[in-house]
């Protein structure tokens, strides 16, 4: 059965991003940036993350030009699709209640040993780097974001997966209590915990970046502290946030996405300007921050990197 709701893609193009708003968005912006300061005595991101001395991480010059100008931090903290916190963009403040410490992500599924690591832990694993990549949601709108993090390939060698496994799962927390987004509300429930799946030649590819950190700190909460995804050639909503689980499965995943509405957010979600989604034109995008409309590029521009991956699977939806 397809499932309606009023979400913040499912509206025509013509108001994805509404002029008005986009007029009055520095001073929405500006005006929720001082609410998450003072939000209910909320301690800063500052007073609890202990990661912060990690940060900024060296630049890595192959992905030191996205192209365009890096977009503002305030519009990426503060113009967000967290949904766990609420359906709107504006959920920076509600989203100071996401405790991230402290964070265990657990590893398992068909790998060698299963386990679960603290990300303090993980982060002593791994090398930080900068990327700048160019960021493009479903709904039309992109951003230039500098990531800090490091190859999603170093995870999964962590791992140690069997040949059997086939896909990589992820997971986000399901804590009504602490996300008020995941309580049931007008429409019901959403199917959560949020789930988003890659092809473990997806994950392998060098562009495939978990993220630890952005604009050169820990990343902020409403970016999905403390341990989000970034696959700069999908659609955004494959880069899931505030990740509490990866399995390795012989299965494919079914995102959450596709389970409230497979017609229209697929699977693979490769960035294809030619291939609308069904309620709207995919052809262009609105860049943050900046009043441009330009045309948006297959692969989100990154397909000399990427399009090999997808030889011989032509017949599938490969653009939604
Ligand atoms: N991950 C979780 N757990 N929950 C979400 O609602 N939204 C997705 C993705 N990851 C989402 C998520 C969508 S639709 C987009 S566009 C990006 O996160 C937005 O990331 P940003 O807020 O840092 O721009």
């Amino acid at each position: 059965m397809l499932i309606k709701r009023k979400l913040g893609w499912e509206i025509p193009e013509s108001q994805v991003t509404p002029q008005a708003v986009f007029l009055n968005r520095r001073s929405l912006i500006a005006g929720l940036a001082g609410a998450a300061l003072a939000g209910a005595g909320m301690p800063a991101l500052a007073d609890v993350d202990p990661s912060q001395g990690l940060y900024p991480a060296k630049l890595n010059p192959a992905y030191k030009d996205a192209g365009r100008a890096i977009t503002d931090e305030q519009y990426n903290v503060n113009y967000n699709n967290f949904y766990e916190f609420g359906t709107s963009k504006g959920i920076a403040a509600e989203a100071e209640k996401l405790r991230i410490r402290p964070w265990e992500i657990a590893v398992d599924g068909e790998v060698d040993k299963p386990f679960t690591i603290g990300i303090d832990d993980l982060l002593k694993k791994v090398v930080l780097e900068e990327r700048i990549y160019r960021h493009r949601c479903v709904e039309a709108w992109s951003m230039v974001v500098p990531w800090s993090g490091f190859p999603l390939k170093s995870l999964v060698e962590l791992a140690k997966p069997k040949t059997d496994a086939k896909y990589v799962r992820f997971e986000t927390f399901n804590d009504p209590e602490m996300a008020s987004g995941q309580q049931p509300g007008l429409f019901g429930t959403m199917p959560w915990p949020y789930i988003e799946g890659l092809t473990m030649a997806e994950a392998m590819h060098d562009l495939a970046f978990v993220v630890t950190g952005a604009y050169g700190k820990p990343v902020a909460k409403s970016m999905g502290a403390p341990i989000r995804i970034h696959l700069p050639w999908k659609y955004g909503f494959k880069s899931i946030k505030s990740i509490v689980k990866v399995s390795f499965v012989k299965e494919r995943p079914i995102g959450m996405w596709e389970q409230l509405q497979a017609s229209e957010y697929g699977f693979w979600a490769n960035v294809n300007p030619a291939v609308p989604h069904p309620r709207w034109s995919q052809a262009s995008e609105q860049v943050l921050g900046t009043g441009e409309r330009i045309p948006t590029q297959i692969y989100n521009g990154y397909g000399e990197f990427v399009a090999s991956l997808y030889t011989g699977l032509e017949s599938e939806k490969l653009y939604m």
